[in-house]
């Protein structure tokens, strides 16, 4: 199964916890594909069968710039072959931000939603305030995403 790694990441956190998912995707014999400045057409050409959102939130709930772009031609577009794909989302953010916690990842989950992606797992959200080791924390959430696009 061909999954697609979004990621967003302002200081490079959250393309850290992207790379590791990809490389433990890949070891359980899945094709993850991750590039940090993806555009709509490199993932159409990927044609992927599942999706992983990874990304930070910046400003007051605000997804990272490197994201927006690709986040806002997803939108404009909606591509139908992606309806009903499986999906999850890894929203890394720091819990003192109050109500804007994890808006990033918030983001994304609209966004699949819109797409008609299915979300598989509910949200990992990975809290900078209460934690130093995101990519060792997300790795039993990953261990769930797998046994989930198996299932
Ligand atoms: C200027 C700035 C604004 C932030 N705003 C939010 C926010 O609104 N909500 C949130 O949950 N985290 C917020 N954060 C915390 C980051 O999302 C968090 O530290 C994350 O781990 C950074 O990941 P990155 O290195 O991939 O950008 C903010 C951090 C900075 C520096």
């Amino acid at each position: 199964m061909k999954v697609a790694i979004l990621s967003g990441s302002v200081y490079g956190t959250a393309e850290e916890v992207a790379r590791h998912a990809a490389g433990l995707l890949n070891a359980a014999g899945f094709e993850a594909w991750h590039n940090p400045r993806a555009t709509l057409a490199d993932v159409q050409a990927f044609a992927p069968e599942a999706f992983l959102a990874v990304t930070s939130t910046t400003g007051m709930g605000e997804l990272p710039d490197n994201l927006q772009p690709l986040y806002s031609s997803i939108r404009d577009q909606l591509p139908a072959a992606w309806r009903g794909l499986p999906g999850a989302v890894i929203g890394l953010g720091d819990a003192s931000y109050g109500d804007t916690f994890c808006g990033g990842g918030e983001q994304m989950r609209e966004l699949f939603g819109e797409l008609g992606v299915r979300e598989v797992l509910p949200m990992l959200r990975l809290d900078a305030s209460e934690s130093v080791t995101p990519e060792a924390d997300a790795e039993p959430w990953l261990a769930e995403l797998v046994t989930a696009l198996r299932g």
